[in-house]
């Protein structure tokens, strides 16, 4: 009485575009596959308002359609990644796909195809529709929504997104068969990428992706409000740290990492990137992330965290607490001398400066402090000159921020690193001292301390402003905050 209804004995037409990897199909009987095929209701969404970026997204389409004229542009949003077995990271979108759609969707893909008049593109997002009950694919796909949750239909994506949509299971063979020039976004979708194998080279698909990186140097209003949203969520997600730090010094840094998470995760998407819960001496590793460390007072944690809101835009902020509300004099000179430096970097924030020249204001002051606590020869013009307060200074000053905590990274260096800051441009503002603890050359008490402080600054038409300004910087302005915050335990 039971007919096996397996992937195999699906049409060759009819197969499912991925199988459950757990390959468990028990055995399906006519009736239970005829009751599947109906009985569900119309659940079609209408009249839906476009996504509060919509225009936003079409003119960013706009300006790529108008840089690579007469040529197919195509833009991946990525596939899901296997973590183990069967089960998958969570996705994650192409900033590229994301930047371009306001869309978030595995497996979808934004083509820009041009128009025969040779005027511009139309574009094109292709996705997967909603689930056939027919053939069972619902629920016997390992994408069919019974296992994953509704999806929009075509029609509704395309309300929403106010792009035309199509099914992405016809792409690659459109992709195949079509002729003339064509890019593609590399790294985010291998199916599309060999689909296109024998029609692109990499010069001219990293073209699109420079381009796209620095299509979003500047942000827009939206833009701006949703990063401002995801520092607010971050300095909440400070505040809960600095709650339960008593907890932290009874488990590990873990106890740190899942707090902060637990807000991002309530209030946004995600952390941006892995949060670096860095208590004492782990101040000095610049990623830490392994958070597997003790908590102890008279310490300092260094805690570099940002929430990514559900539009995925990110902070990227730092504070440098003393575990026990107060920092020691050394931890308080070393500290001050950071925040002396983060203050000069953030001056020299301001339309029309160097790029460059927020980072050299903060080199400069870490360096006098070094020479005049007697750690570096100077005069101060030679240790710069030479390099020699990188030894404890170790990276940058900032970068820019965004869909990306190091966003636009692949623009060119005349527009980024060499280039002017511009208003509208989002940057962080970063210096540090880091005195390893196996650092003979400074003396004992110094090493194993590691100071950091970050914020999110944005560049105004007359100068900047802090985005994450509401989380205190000052040290005294730190211990006050915490000493108000450990209060409120419960
Ligand atoms: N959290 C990474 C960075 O500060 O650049
Ligand atoms: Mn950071
Ligand atoms: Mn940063």
């Amino acid at each position: 009485m039971t007919d096996e209804l397996t992937p195999e004995t699906l049409d060759e037409d009819e197969q499912p575009i991925k199988q459950r990897k757990n390959g468990l199909y028990p055995g399906v009987s006519d009736e239970l596959a005829a009751s599947m095929k109906t009985g569900w209701a119309d659940t079609e969404l209408r009249d839906l308002e476009p996504i509060e970026q919509a225009p936003n997204t079409a003119r960013r389409r706009e300006a790529l359609s108008r840089r690579f004229p007469g040529e197919r542009l195509v833009i991946p949003a990525g596939n899901l990644k296997t973590r183990s077995n069967d089960t998958e990271y969570d996705f994650r979108a192409a900033t590229e796909y994301v930047h371009l759609t306001g869309d978030q969707t595995e497996d979808s893909v934004l083509v820009l195809e041009p128009r025969e008049n040779g005027e511009g593109h139309d574009a094109t997002l292709y996705r997967l529709p909603r689930s056939n009950r027919e053939n069972g694919e619902f629920w016997l796909d390992g994408m069919g929504e019974l296992w994953v949750g509704r999806r929009n239909s075509l029609a509704e994506a395309a309300a929403l997104l106010g792009v035309d949509c199509a099914d992405v299971r016809e792409l690659a063979g459109a992709l195949r068969e079509a002729t003339g020039p064509v890019r593609v976004v590399r790294g985010h979708d291998a199916g599309i990428e060999a689909a296109l194998a024998d029609k692109v080279t990499a010069e001219r698909d990293e073209e699109l992706r420079v381009y796209l990186s620095e299509a979003r140097l500047i942000k827009d209003e939206f833009e701006i409000g949703e990063l401002q949203k995801a520092v607010d969520s971050t300095v909440r997600g400070f505040e809960d740290v600095v709650k339960v730090l008593d907890k932290a010094e009874a488990t590990s840094e873990r106890y740190i990492e899942g707090t902060f998470f637990l807000r991002a995760r309530v209030e946004g998407n995600d952390v941006g990137y892995g949060s670096i819960c860095a208590a004492g001496p782990h101040a000095t590793t610049l990623h830490w992330v392994r958070n597997n460390g003790q908590v102890r007072s008279g310490d300092l944690l260094l805690l570099d965290a940002g929430v990514e809101t559900n539009t995925l835009y990110t902070a990227d902020v730092t504070r440098t607490l003393p575990i026990n509300g107060t920092y020691t004099d050394l931890q308080r000179k070393i500290y001050d001398a950071v925040y002396e430096a983060q203050e000069a970097g953030i001056a020299a924030v301001k339309p029309g400066a160097a790029f460059r020249d927020f980072h050299d204001a903060a080199q400069r002051v870490l360096a006098e402090k070094l020479v005049e606590w007697g750690l570096v020869e100077g005069p101060v013009d030679r240790v710069l000159e030479l390099g020699l307060q990188r030894r404890w200074t170790l990276h940058g000053t900032g970068h820019m921020l965004g869909l990306d905590v190091h966003d636009c990274a692949v623009a060119r260096t005349e527009t980024y690193v060499n280039g002017t800051l511009e208003a509208g441009m989002v940057l962080t503002v970063e210096p540090g001292l880091y005195f390893q603890a196996d650092d003979l050359t400074v003396p004992e008490e110094y090493r194993g301390i590691g100071v950091r402080i970050e914020d999110d600054i944005l560049v105004t038409e007359d100068g900047n402003r802090n985005l994450s300004a509401a989380l205190p910087r000052r040290s005294d302005e730190v211990e006050a905050w915490m000493a108000r915050l450990t209060r409120q335990r419960a």
